[in-house]
């Protein structure tokens, strides 16, 4: 893969292909679209005129033009983002993708990127590039024919005026957080057979080594050791043995306060079958992205080892599976967490809020201060929200309020839900402490956060619900269907934004 940065004119990119951003309603006679529709012999224009490109969000038309002077390229691809006051730096990856997975199909395998955005040339060459790597992800891995075999090669990003200093530092990290997506979302593709919970230990393992990321994989001898009943209690009925992984990353320089340490922990249910809860058969293939959360702490990982921020993070994946068997949990059971608290299992199948008690404790006691956890949780939040925002909770409005936020300067959208004492008193339990679902069809994306809150003391705590929104069930102009790594850039902007 070639990238590279022109800090000039496009006229100067030496490629087979130009796409730039199109807003709606503009004519194609002005600015750069009207440099591009001399080059084009008057082209942008007429196709806009004419209404076959109106400049929509994802819309697309392609214009082919004889190669002129120094211009290498003969063919301008139009990219629309609709409105011109929506068109935000994070649009820039949408665009960049859009092009991308457009030029593919047709053979071509580099073009040059006029994004046309008003934000800082660092920040628009991160766009261009992680949308250009992210929007080749397929599913196609284990196809051993009709495999997509053609991908783009080399993305030029045009940014005029730009320092060519910001536009390399822009393309390094956009390459770092573009693959570290994709390396999550490959992991949520695999096929629960092949990502056991032990080939999610080695894939983080290996993936710590190249990047220097510290990593430490507790068995489940240890596990039961420290008292994870919680944890275990999902784990026991399947024959692949529990891992928790741990990567922590430390800056060579650190800014953080003394003593503050900030952990993201996740939900890696390698298959969710329910348990003894057993889920219908209808569907329940969708449950092998049932580690997304834990996939997304990997890649977050990934990316935060590289990218080098000054703040050390832990990363904590509970990588279980969940399988109905004669050594299985049954409705009724009751267990005891590494905190002490005893759970009653009315339902096998709420298991994701069972491995992650045991999870965020273990954070707290490795000293997390501040802890993000996150998991494909509940059914209830994708009725509540869809496919287009996380749910987010938590038991500090600041770092609710700051992930919300660093979700709006990423393009990924977070809706928060309510927390209190009145919902956390409906899952307490006639024999145990808490019981570990709420009242029938109330609130259950809630009850699942109320339930993960008894397990932290002191930190402060926010739960990503992203069981919405770690799976497109559809392809979209810049992204095939499948896993989508949500969150993950949001994340990063929260370390960043916490240096
Ligand atoms: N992994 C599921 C949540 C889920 C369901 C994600 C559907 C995506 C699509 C989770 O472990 C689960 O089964 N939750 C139950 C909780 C219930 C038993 C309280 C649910 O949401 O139905
Ligand atoms: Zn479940
Ligand atoms: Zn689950």
């Amino acid at each position: 893969m070639k990238f590279q940065g022109i800090a000039g004119n496009f006229t100067e990119a030496n490629v087979e292909a130009l796409a730039a951003t199109v807003f709606k309603g503009e004519k194609g006679t002005s600015g750069v679209l009207g440099d591009l529709n001399k080059l084009t012999g008057g082209l942008v224009a007429a196709v806009i005129k004419a209404e076959e490109f109106k400049g929509e969000t994802g819309e697309t038309a392609l214009i082919r033009f004889a190669a002129k002077g120094k211009v290498k390229a003969s063919r301008l691809l139009l990219v629309g983002v609709g409105d011109k006051k929506d068109y935000k730096t994070h649009s820039v990856a949408n665009v960049a993708g859009t092009a991308t997975r457009f030029l593919r199909k047709r053979n071509i395998r580099g073009f040059a990127l006029l994004p046309r955005s008003e934000g800082s040339a660092s920040e628009i060459a991160q766009n261009s590039v992680q949308g250009f790597i992210t929007s080749q992800f397929e599913l196609d891995k284990y196809k051993t024919k009709d495999k997509n075999d053609k991908s783009v090669t080399e993305l030029v990003v045009c940014v005029e005026g730009a320092k060519p200093a910001d536009l390399k530092n822009g393309i390094a990290r956009g390459r770092a957080i573009g693959e570290s997506m994709n390396f999550t979302r490959d992991l949520a593709n695999e096929p629960p057979n092949i990502l056991t919970p032990s080939e999610m230990a080695r894939r983080a393992q290996t993936m710590a080594k190249q990047v220097a990321l510290k990593c430490q994989i507790l068995d489940e001898a240890t596990m039961t050791k420290m008292g994870m009943g919680s944890l275990m209690s999902v784990s026991i009925g399947s024959s692949q043995p529990a891992k928790m992984i741990v990567l922590k990353y430390t800056p060579a320089k650190s800014t953080a306060k003394k003593g503050e340490l900030l952990a993201l922990v996740g939900k890696g249910i390698t298959f969710d079958t329910g348990g003894i809860s057993l889920k219908p058969g209808e569907g329940m293939d969708a449950m092998k992205y049932d580690m997304s959360g834990g996939g997304t702490v990997i890649g977050t990982m990934r990316a935060i080892a590289l990218l080098k921020p000054t703040i050390p993070v832990l990363g904590i994946i509970a990588a279980v599976e969940n399988m109905p068997d004669g050594k299985a949990s049954r409705p009724s059971d009751v267990v005891t967490a590494m905190t002490g608290k005893t759970i009653e299992i009315l339902n096998t199948d709420a298991e994701g809020r069972l491995i992650l008690a045991d999870a965020v404790a273990y954070a707290e006691k490795q000293g997390a201060t501040r802890i993000v956890d996150m998991a494909t949780l509940t059914g209830a939040v994708i009725i509540a929200l869809g496919d287009q925002n996380t749910g987010v909770m938590g038991n500090d409005q600041k770092l609710v309020d700051d992930i919300i936020a660093c979700g709006k300067t990423t393009g990924e959208g977070f809706w928060q839900l309510p927390v209190s004492t009145e919902y956390s008193k409906q899952i307490r339990s006639d024999i145990a402490d808490i019981k570990n679902i709420g009242p029938r069809g109330k609130a259950g994306t809630i009850m699942g956060a109320v339930f993960i809150q008894e397990f932290v003391d002191k930190a402060k705590w926010a739960h990503l619900d992203i069981a919405g929104t770690a799976w497109a069930d559809a392809a979209k102009p810049h992204q095939a269907k499948g896993p989508t790594g949500v969150a993950i850039r949001t994340l990063l902007k929260l370390v960043e934004e916490s240096q």
